[in-house]
């Protein structure tokens, strides 16, 4: 199996020892809390679960804009997007030992342990040049921009060890996985050549043949489904609805033990090529030889041409930086003239009109009309339960 990112063995920050896990989490009653937000949550929940290898914590200033600038830290890591943990708090120092507590649990248990090596002022125009960086705009519009520049300016530095999975492990037990766990399913499935698929969707015809024309031409020994289960934005369908629908699709219209159906715990930064970059490397850490990138992975509105997060393999990300392989799909429809899903590029004889461009925007503006899809866009069982859901809102 592919090597994780940075390292030989995987390294999770999450703490396997059930003796020093509770330990540590007796300890951290007695610890200085520091309430995190939920993009410094779910980076916890990210290093924890061996994702984010060969990570140790969260990065200082130094590193937070050497890899925004430069897709590297200090120390010469490849690495697409800095992993931060910014407050408002201002009682947290360096030196300490602190407790992180989740926000998106109540009660706000203790998710992690840390270390604080260092806490520093980030200036404004700091943190907006780093915005820029990552998401190629400033606009405020931009919902990941908006959310990394709301915050704080402080950043709090330092290695952690982690004591759970948040409310990941409990809301979607049949689909959060670690980065551990899917490199021992992978291996036990005797797996070798396995391509992942980032999804944030229902899974639609388009993604589904996808999935199909990946493994064809790839030869693939199986398909990583690998699907968000964080934070979207306003109107995004939500992970649960997802996880069934996909679940109903590969059962349908999968071939047995082709598939393996998974979550990771991470709100969507919707920061396009960086995204589909950092996608790439969490995907090597469990275990994939390859990811699909497709069009506008990891994108939002018009913020980034169609094609930009494969290009960004070729101008940004150094030869042998990374160990998985991106399989770069164009832009799929379905065909009139062959009654499938084709990519564009392999229909050269096509005109415009036989084609009908599938997208997920279009669904969920006719699933909040009450009309279900059309066969061309989602399969009827999937339409099923997507309809299920929009009743149940209205
Ligand atoms: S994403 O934000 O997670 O990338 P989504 O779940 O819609 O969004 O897409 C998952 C993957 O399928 C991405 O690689 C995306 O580029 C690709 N994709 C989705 N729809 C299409 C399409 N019509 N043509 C080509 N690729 C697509």
């Amino acid at each position: 199996m592919i090597n994780p990112h940075g390292s030989e063995e995987l390294q999770p920050l999450y703490v396997y020892d059930d003796a020093t896990r509770m330990a540590l989490a007796e300890e951290a009653e007695g610890l200085p809390s520091l309430l995190l937000n939920s993009a410094a949550a779910a980076n916890a929940v990210m290093l924890g679960a061996g994702y984010f290898n060969p990570l140790q914590g969260y990065m200082d200033l130094a590193d937070a804009r050497s890899v925004a600038r430069s897709l590297h830290t200090s120390d010469g890591l490849f690495w697409p997007v800095p992993i931060v943990n910014l407050t408002k708090d201002e009682n947290v120092a360096a030196g300490n030992r602190i407790a992180l507590r989740d926000p998106n649990v109540e009660g706000n248990p203790v998710l992690a342990v840390m270390d604080v090596t260092a806490v520093e002022e980030v200036s404004d125009g700091e943190l907006r040049e780093m915005a820029e960086k990552i998401f190629r705009t400033l606009d405020e519009n931009h919902p990941g921009v908006a959310t990394f520049l709301s915050l704080g300016n402080r950043m709090v530095s330092g290695s952690i060890q982690v004591l759970n999975f948040s409310y990941f492990a409990d809301e979607f037990p049949e689909t959060f996985r670690t980065a551990v766990d899917i490199r021992a399913e992978i291996a036990e499935r005797g797996w070798n050549k396995v391509v992942a698929f980032q999804t944030r969707n229902p899974m639609h015809r388009a993604h589904e043949e996808l999935c199909r024309m990946a493994m064809e031409d790839l030869g693939a020994d199986g398909i990583l489904i690998h699907m968000l289960l964080g934070k979207l934005k306003p109107g995004d369908i939500p992970a649960d609805v997802r996880d069934a629908s996909i679940r109903k699709m590969v059962e349908v219209y999968f071939p047995p033990n082709t598939v393996m159906i998974t979550g990771y715990g991470f709100d969507m930064l919707y920061a396009g090529p960086r995204e589909a970059v950092l996608h790439a490397v969490f995907r090597q850490n469990c275990g994939c030889s390859h990811l699909i990138v497709g069009r506008d992975h990891a994108g939002v509105g018009d913020y980034y041409g169609g094609f930009d997060a494969q290009t960004i393999f070729d101008e940004e990300v150094p030869e042998g930086a990374l160990g998985i392989d991106i399989y770069r799909a164009d832009h799929t429809a379905y065909s009139r003239k062959l009654d499938r899903v084709v990519m564009m590029r392999d229909a050269p004889d096509h005109d415009k009109e036989d084609f009908v461009l599938l997208s997920g925007t279009a669904v969920r503006e006719m699933l909040g009309k009450g009309i279900a899809p059309p066969p061309e866009f989602s399969r009827p069982e999937v339409a099923q339960i997507l309809m299920d859901y929009y009743r149940s809102q209205s």
